[in-house]
């Protein structure tokens, strides 16, 4: 298998966040995608030993943060390379309540869903989810993996679908 086949598939760059009774949470993801226009319907894919597959499980919604290239990397790294379980990430990233769920304050757009089904893989559950809300929050550039890569040089962390041990 060539793999520099499957490194051109094009990702964007998200936060993807949730409720843990009460308390916002989430974490950096490359793995959205849009599977139907109508009814609207989005899929994540998230590690099992992420905090916030287990928080997602529970509250049974999640909101999608659509980053734009001029956000602070720093949210990327907060949400990407640290864990819910033993901070809480959005005390230094400033939030927005939006479709009564937690989202990134300073994205250039949100999506908040509902789970209606997932699929479980040997290391990610991908949750299917009806979109509830969304809407446009600033004028940015959505940022591409690529561009997260190339332009911000980052890194892809152990639990990202396309981390290959590099
Ligand atoms: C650019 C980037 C993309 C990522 N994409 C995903 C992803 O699609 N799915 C996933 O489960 N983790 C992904 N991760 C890893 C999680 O964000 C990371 O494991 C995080 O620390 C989990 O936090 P949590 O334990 O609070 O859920 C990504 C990280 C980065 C930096």
């Amino acid at each position: 298998m060539n793999k520099s086949a499957i490194y051109q598939l094009s990702y964007g760059v998200y936060v993807v966040s949730t409720w843990d009774n009460g308390r916002a949470t989430g974490c950096t993801a490359n793995s959205a995608m849009q599977i139907t226009s109508d009814p609207a319907t989005i899929a994540v894919s998230i590690n099992h030993d992420n905090y916030t597959n287990k928080c997602i499980e529970e509250s049974g919604r999640f909101a999608i943060s659509i980053l734009g290239e001029n956000i602070d990397p720093s949210v990327i790294g907060t949400f990407g390379f640290r864990s819910g379980r033993d901070c809480n990430k959005f005390d230094s990233v400033t939030p927005a309540i939006k479709g009564y769920m937690p989202v990134v304050a300073d994205a250039c757009a949100y999506i908040v869903c509902e789970v209606i089904d997932k699929l479980e893989t040997s290391t990610h559950t991908v949750f299917l989810g009806k979109v509830l809300d969304a809407d446009v929050l600033k004028d940015d550039t959505p940022m591409t993996y690529a561009y997260y890569h190339n332009v911000i040089k980052g890194k892809s962390p152990k639990n990202a679908p396309t981390y290959d041990g590099e």
